[in-house]
């Protein structure tokens, strides 16, 4: 049975980029003849029916834009039977054979669940922590990695000026992959992520302590959110050291700011696939990005996958960084 009217919505935390998907999955739906819904604040629009119907017109002057024009929820009412019944119930009603639900893993086995009851859903991967092992890239991390390289810079000029140590705490709950890549992005001396346990003497300390003897003068710490700790690593580096230790928390900025190139060229291919894989009758799919091509497996399998930490991208921050 071909698709007649396809709702798209966002869900979990936003990321830079979810626009430029919203608009590749309206556009290519329009195009292959659907009518599209935007479904607002992720899962809670959908039980209630928080709608807004879309045309060509209404993605206009969005690409460039972070944040998400349909809005995003966490919505736990979602998690139960009841929730999901009344969201597919509110489906049926309104005339949505299809979703395409852009977020995180969460995001991902809610879209499962729509589809176990009843309604074809595709989900794609929207989130600046890149924590989703199905994908090598997710819409939102690439903007969120350049937002922290531009910010440390920053602290590296105050830093340097005051012989300071910089400790910096990124995003990243359970994954250091902001931390990892915009750490070797912008130099960092240490990088610590909550996949590798630290020595605080021999990851810190002695690090310090030995490129003091060859010059330096000013230091970068990059902690992921993570770790947990940052104030206490910020504290205890002044007081073994006696340099002038200083936390910055990133937070907020860094899920906002507008999408880099490369975040808006693959939101559009995963969005476009997405619409695609639905046009074609096939459904229950998370798209991903592999090797650089576009991808997408059953979402269970893809839920199931072991994240790999890049270890090797690990080992290169730590050797050039003395
Ligand atoms: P993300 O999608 O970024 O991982 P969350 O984990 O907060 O963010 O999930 C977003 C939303 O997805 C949740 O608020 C909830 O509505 C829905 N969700 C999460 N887990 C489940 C689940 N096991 N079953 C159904 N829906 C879920
Ligand atoms: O989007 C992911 C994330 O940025 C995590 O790194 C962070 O812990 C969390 O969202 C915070 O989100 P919020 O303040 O919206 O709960």
């Amino acid at each position: 049975m071909s698709i007649k009217t396809i709702g798209v919505l966002t869900s979990g935390g936003d990321a830079p980029g979810m626009n430029a998907a919203i608009r590749a999955v309206v556009r290519t739906a329009i195009n292959e003849g659907m009518n599209v819904i935007g479904v607002r604040r992720g899962y809670s629009g959908l039980i209630a029916s928080d709608i807004i119907p879309m045309q060509m017109r209404s993605v206009n002057d969005i690409i460039n834009r972070g944040g998400t024009v349909l809005y995003t929820a966490r919505c736990p009412e979602f998690v139960t039977e009841e929730g999901q019944s009344t969201a597919a119930e509110n489906c049926r009603k309104l005339g949505i054979d299809g979703m395409v639900v852009i977020g995180g893993d969460g995001s991902f086995r809610g879209a499962r669940q729509l589809c176990l009851h009843g309604i074809p859903t595709v989900a794609v991967p929207g989130t600046i922590d890149r924590d989703v092992s199905s994908s090598d890239y997710t819409i939102g991390f690439d903007t969120a990695i350049n937002t922290v390289v531009e910010m440390v810079d920053r602290l590296r000029d105050t830093s340097q000026s005051h012989d300071r140590c910089s400790v910096v705490e990124v995003m990243g709950r359970n994954a250091g992959d902001i931390a990892l890549h915009a750490g070797i992005a912008c130099g960092a001396l240490t990088i610590l992520v909550p996949e590798v346990e630290y020595d605080f003497d021999r990851d810190i300390i002695q690090k310090m302590r030995k490129t003091l003897k060859t010059g330096k003068h000013h230091f970068i710490i990059i902690v992921a959110e993570g770790v947990g700790n940052s104030a206490e690593i910020t504290k205890r580096i002044e007081e073994e050291t006696g340099i002038t230790a200083r936390l910055t928390v990133l937070g907020h900025v860094q899920r906002g700011g507008i999408p880099t190139a490369r975040e808006r060229i693959n939101a559009s291919r995963m969005g476009y696939h997405a619409v695609k894989l639905l046009a074609n009758g096939i459904s229950n799919r998370v798209v991903g990005v592999r090797d650089g091509h576009v991808v997408d497996y059953d979402i269970l399998e893809g839920l199931e996958m072991k994240k790999q930490f890049d270890q090797e991208l690990y080992e290169i921050a730590n050797a050039i960084s003395l």
